[in-house]
């Protein structure tokens, strides 16, 4: 079985210097010190995975999705590739509800997990290798001494069907249930949890992996986890995310460890209106027509007088502009036709004096009556 293999996966991505797109809460651990506060999702919401995800919501930190009709793809395309999806959300309690077809293939995992920036963690994984099973998992502040913790679950042909994954996660209790049969149960206080010592307790983000554990810089204990080394003659390796339904039972704006116990009686709720839930719930962009009609009646005649008042001073401008127009264009004329006089009187002069210049030198010329 294996040692958390999340724990592991950060600590390979590090290695492999994939770590520049996280975020600072990713490397702030809460129980070492101050760290950033947790934006809270404060609302449910059902995230359909079929068009691009909305980036102030998700964060594609590794690797790319490819959106189709059917849900999002996520990828292994080359040798040693993973990709990660983190919501830049966090849930204190709540529920999770993936729908999800995994990546078949041995040595390859697909994931949705809630984890926490002090590495609470409650899994779904999938191992390649078994087509027909899913694994349940939890770590407590991200204790991997011992791997007892796993369960495995009968899901039919889970590589290309779509079920239906939920986790179910308060104070008291952590349940797993697939397409509406809860299959595990795992109370706050009993042994594995360390009677709620190592219970997963604080606000805990979504995030969405596939990666290879079937690779030699992973553990021997990894390796047999993930049922042997990946044949990475397969490639691609895809899993198919359709749809996430998230609900938070808590509501504010963000959640602050207070002191460094890591217990849920040690989060703080700040209170205000969560950034997550007001873009989830912001109104899409209206259309004129639409923006026309939630004006009402009243609006509607200040609009039309506005517009006849402006068609008014519209058309009083043009008026004087006409008016303006035409005197200039008599001024206009009036000038021009002084000029032509002008030029006129000056071509008689000139040709008088060209006649009489010429009068003695063209004796042909007869001077035109
Ligand atoms: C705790 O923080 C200090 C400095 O802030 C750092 O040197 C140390 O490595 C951290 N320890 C852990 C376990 O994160
Ligand atoms: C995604 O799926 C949802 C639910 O079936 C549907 O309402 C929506 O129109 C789909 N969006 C796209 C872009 O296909
Ligand atoms: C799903 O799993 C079965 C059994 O392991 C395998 O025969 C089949 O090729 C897989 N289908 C896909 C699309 O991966
Ligand atoms: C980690 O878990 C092991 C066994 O589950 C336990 O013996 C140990 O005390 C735990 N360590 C911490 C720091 O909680
Ligand atoms: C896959 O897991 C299921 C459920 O635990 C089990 O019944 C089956 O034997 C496993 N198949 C393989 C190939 O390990
Ligand atoms: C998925 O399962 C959960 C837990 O049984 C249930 O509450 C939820 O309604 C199910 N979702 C759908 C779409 O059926
Ligand atoms: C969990 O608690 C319930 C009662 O709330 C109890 O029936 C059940 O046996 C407990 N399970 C374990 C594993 O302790
Ligand atoms: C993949 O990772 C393994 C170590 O686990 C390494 O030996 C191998 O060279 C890597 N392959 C590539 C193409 O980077
Ligand atoms: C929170 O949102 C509500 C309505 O959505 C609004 O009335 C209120 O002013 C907002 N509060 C803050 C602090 O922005």
């Amino acid at each position: 079985m294996a040692s958390s293999p999340f724990y592991t996966l950060f600590f390979l991505l590090v290695l492999l210097g994939f770590s520049a797109a996280e975020s600072a809460t990713d490397d702030c651990d809460p129980l070492n010190g101050t760290c950033p506060a947790d934006a809270a999702l404060s609302t449910e919401a059902t995230f359909w995975f079929n068009s691009t995800l909305n980036d102030k919501l998700w964060d594609m930190q590794t690797g790319e999705a490819d959106y189709t009709s059917e849900g999002a793809e996520f990828s292994i395309k080359a040798e040693n590739g993973s990709t990660l999806l983190v919501s830049n959300f966090y849930i204190f309690f709540g529920v999770m509800e993936v729908h999800a077809k995994m990546a078949t293939g041995r040595g390859i995992i697909s994931s949705v997990i809630l984890q926490s920036d002090d590495k609470d963690e409650i899994d779904w994984e999938w191992v390649g290798y078994n087509t027909s099973a899913v694994q349940s998992d939890f770590f407590g502040k991200g204790n991997t001494t011992t791997s007892d913790r796993g369960g495995i679950h009968y899901a039919a042909d889970a590589n290309t069907t779509f079920h239906n994954y939920t986790t179910y996660w308060d104070e008291e209790r952590l349940e797993w249930w697939i397409d509406g049969d809860l299959r595990r149960t795992v109370n706050y206080s009993e042994a594995l949890t360390l009677y709620g010592k190592n219970y997963p307790q604080t606000p805990s983000r979504v995030k969405v992996a596939i990666w290879p554990v079937g690779i030699a810089s992973e553990s021997v204990g990894n390796i047999e986890w993930g049922g042997g080394l990946v044949n990475w003659d397969d490639l691609p390796f895809t899993m198919t995310v359709q749809r996430i339904r998230v609900k938070d039972f808590s509501s504010g704006k963000e959640y602050e460890y207070e002191g460094t116990s890591g217990s849920y009686d040690s989060i703080k709720i700040v209170s205000g209106n969560s950034t997550a839930s007001e873009e989830i719930h912001k109104a899409p962009a209206k259309t004129l027509a639409e923006k026309w009609a939630d004006l009402g009646e009243g609006a509607h005649i200040g609009v039309y007088c506005g517009a006849a008042a402006a068609g008014g001073i519209l058309v009083a401008v043009f008026s004087w502009w006409c008016i303006r127009q035409r005197r200039q264009g008599r001024l206009q004329r009036a000038l021009d036709d002084a000029s032509n006089g002008q030029e006129l009187k000056n071509l008689e002069q000139y040709q008088a004096q060209w006649g009489q210049a010429n009068w003695g030198t063209r004796q042909s010329y007869q001077k035109v009556p």
